[in-house]
């Protein structure tokens, strides 16, 4: 099964845009701490680079809005920071997985636990794939608490702005929502949760070789560039 797909990378350097055919990772996981840019560099690789975009908290949020059965069980622990329970996301993931024919993904939010990385190598491996690629942005933290304190969400869309970094231009302030999760105290608690439990994974990753660091501080566009880049093989 190829990981790999033939695109046109299409890159602003020194005021000229250069494009060229390239060979792009396919199975990709978007790793970071909350706040780091993971939801929109993913909305952006599925543009640009025909990838279907699986983020596990987007799911989770849908389902706690139909007020399904997994909805209402994971919106106790979202609304704390916690993580919800791994069999809850694990049949998420394996149901979104399988609807897109286990290629051409880039998860969101997954994997947050070292079993879940091993759910996934499972998953995968019993279709004869793996991932090709683990994207880490990193963040410090002071920007981190902007970013989210001062996100904000549409209602009715669930398009993400930024109050300052991608302002909601023309919009009715009363369909901009903060995330419940977005509360100072709940990014505190989440930042917290990230570092206990979704850093050792980083490891894991990093082990195997999969693992490419992006340095997330930038604007939004700049950030696109370096993960383009690591996509197409180059140096972020
Ligand atoms: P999830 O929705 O995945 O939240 P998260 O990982 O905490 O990440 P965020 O969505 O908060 O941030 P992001 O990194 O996507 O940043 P964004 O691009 O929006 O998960 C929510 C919850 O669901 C979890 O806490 C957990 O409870 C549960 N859950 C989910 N997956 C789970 C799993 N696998 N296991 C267990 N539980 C799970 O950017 C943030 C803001 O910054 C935006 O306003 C954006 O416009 C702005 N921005 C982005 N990039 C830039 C930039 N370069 N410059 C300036 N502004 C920028």
């Amino acid at each position: 099964m190829p990981g790999t797909a033939a695109r046109s990378l299409s890159i602003h350097r020194q005021g000229s845009r250069r494009e060229w055919p390239v060979a792009v990772k396919t199975r990709i996981a978007l790793f970071g701490p909350p706040g780091s840019g993971k939801g929109t560099q993913a909305k952006y690789l599925a543009e640009c680079w025909e990838l279907r975009h699986i983020s596990t908290g987007l799911i989770l949020r849908q389902a706690i809005a139909a007020k399904t059965s997994v909805g209402r069980k994971a919106e106790v622990y979202m609304n704390k920071g916690d993580l919800v329970p791994d069999h809850l996301v694990h049949q998420v993931v394996e149901d979104s997985l399988g609807q897109v024919g286990y290629d051409n993904f880039v998860l969101d939010g997954y994997p947050r636990r070292l079993l879940q990385a091993q759910q996934l190598d499972k998953i995968l491996g019993e279709r004869g794939r793996h991932l090709d690629m683990v994207l880490l942005l990193t963040l410090p933290t002071e920007i981190i608490v902007k970013r989210l304190t001062r996100r904000r969400v549409h209602k009715l869309t669930g398009e993400v702005f930024h109050l300052d970094y991608k302002p909601p231009t023309g919009i009715d302030p009363k369909l901009l929502v903060l995330r419940p999760d977005d509360r100072r105290d709940v990014v505190w608690e989440r930042l917290r949760v990230y570092r206990a439990q979704t850093q050792p994974v980083e490891d894991w990753y990093r082990k195997r070789g999969l693992l490419i660091e992006i340095d997330a501080d930038g604007s939004i566009d700049e950030v696109h560039e370096r993960v383009d880049l690591a996509l197409a093989g180059g140096s972020p």
